[in-house]
């Protein structure tokens, strides 16, 4: 057996035994290639969602319908271009520049998160957005935290800080609508209509058909799959929606007895065709990261100007 054979087996089987054993996993330590290249891909996909997720909010930031909500969402999406430099961050330890995820990004090659591919047609999507899509984020980071690769563990900590300010924002905005005149009742149970189901897509493919899930969870990148998260989110969430007098959008929901709700299933034709590139705004939110990113290149070009001066 070759000396090289003999010590990538050895380093493999140590390395999978501080995986078993919960330990953290840091930049310097030996790792299989297939656990760097599934983290390469996820934390800087996970990056990506979070700065294109500020597109569609960032909309109505002049439209907000008070000072105090525009503070607010100012806030929110301020935090959002956080998470993204956190994540980044984590995802450059792992040898790869931002440089190159972002031309990884505008070349297609890289995705971001299908939910905002949607449009926000009106104040009550801001709503939907802050408390399904951040609600469903928080499950999936929640988790995250205890995921094995250390820097990524730590900025899900730090964002899941943040998240829960984020939802909670939301479900203030549609539980105002649903007491308000029917025509702001009417607006908020079309943004749960619409919004719904893309949030439940969030979570990834089924179980059986995600390819990547298998490495995730062997390696405890992920520390639960897709649909536990997933089920985890809509049972708590639909009575959320309940409480205020909003209808979930799935004829199949039902109070079973033991309390939770059976429910209906995802358009799994939509999800690939959004997943895909074939969304209502993915070319939108490409061209306008595209467009901005150049404008904003003179902003790079300086800073990094100034840190050779600093280090000449
Ligand atoms: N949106 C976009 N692409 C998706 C997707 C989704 N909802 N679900 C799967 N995909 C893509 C995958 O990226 C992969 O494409 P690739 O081969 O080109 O990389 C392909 O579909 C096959 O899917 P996988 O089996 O690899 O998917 P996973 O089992 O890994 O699940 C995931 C996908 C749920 C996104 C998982 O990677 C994950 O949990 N990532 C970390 C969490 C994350 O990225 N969340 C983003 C949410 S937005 C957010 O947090 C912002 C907040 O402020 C609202």
């Amino acid at each position: 057996m070759e000396l090289t054979q003999v010590t990538e087996e050895t380093l493999l089987k140590e390395f999978q035994a501080k995986i078993d054993a919960d330990a953290k996993i840091e930049p310097n330590d030996w790792m299989p290639e297939d656990y760097r290249t599934h983290l390469i891909r996820q934390i800087s996909q996970h990056a990506h969602s979070e700065v294109i997720g500020m597109q569609p909010e960032g909309n109505w930031i002049t439209r907000a319908p008070s000072l105090r909500s525009k503070k607010i969402l100012l806030a929110k999406i301020q935090d959002e271009g956080g998470h993204g430099l956190y994540l980044y961050s984590a995802a450059e330890t792992l040898g790869v520049s931002r440089d190159q995820f972002i031309q990884w990004l505008h070349e297609g090659k890289a995705k971001y998160s299908s939910i905002f591919n949607y449009p926000t047609l009106n104040w009550a999507d801001i709503g939907a957005i802050g408390w399904l899509v951040d609600g469903a984020a928080i499950t999936n980071q929640v988790s995250l935290q205890r995921t094995s690769y250390g820097p990524y563990s730590r900025a899900m900590v730090r964002i899941c800080k943040e998240e829960s300010f984020h939802q909670r924002q939301g479900y203030e905005i549609m539980w105002k609508m649903m007491e308000g005149t029917k025509e702001q009742r009417a607006m908020a149970q079309d943004a749960m209509n619409r919004w719904w189901w893309p949030a439940l897509m969030m979570f990834g493919p089924k179980d059986g058909d995600s390819p990547r899930s298998g490495t995730a969870m062997k390696y405890k990148i992920k520390r639960e799959t897709n649909d536990q998260l997933r089920e985890k989110f809509i049972q708590k969430t639909i009575p959320q929606a309940h409480l205020i007098g909003l209808t979930v959008p799935d004829s199949e929901i039902k109070l079973l007895e033991d309390g939770t709700y059976s429910h209906g299933e995802i358009d799994w034709n939509e999800f690939w065709t959004v997943v895909n590139g074939d969304g209502p705004c993915n070319k939108q939110r490409l061209a306008h990261h595209v467009k901005y990113h150049e404008e904003g290149a003179w902003v790079r070009e300086c800073a990094q100007a100034f840190e050779d001066y600093l280090t000449k």
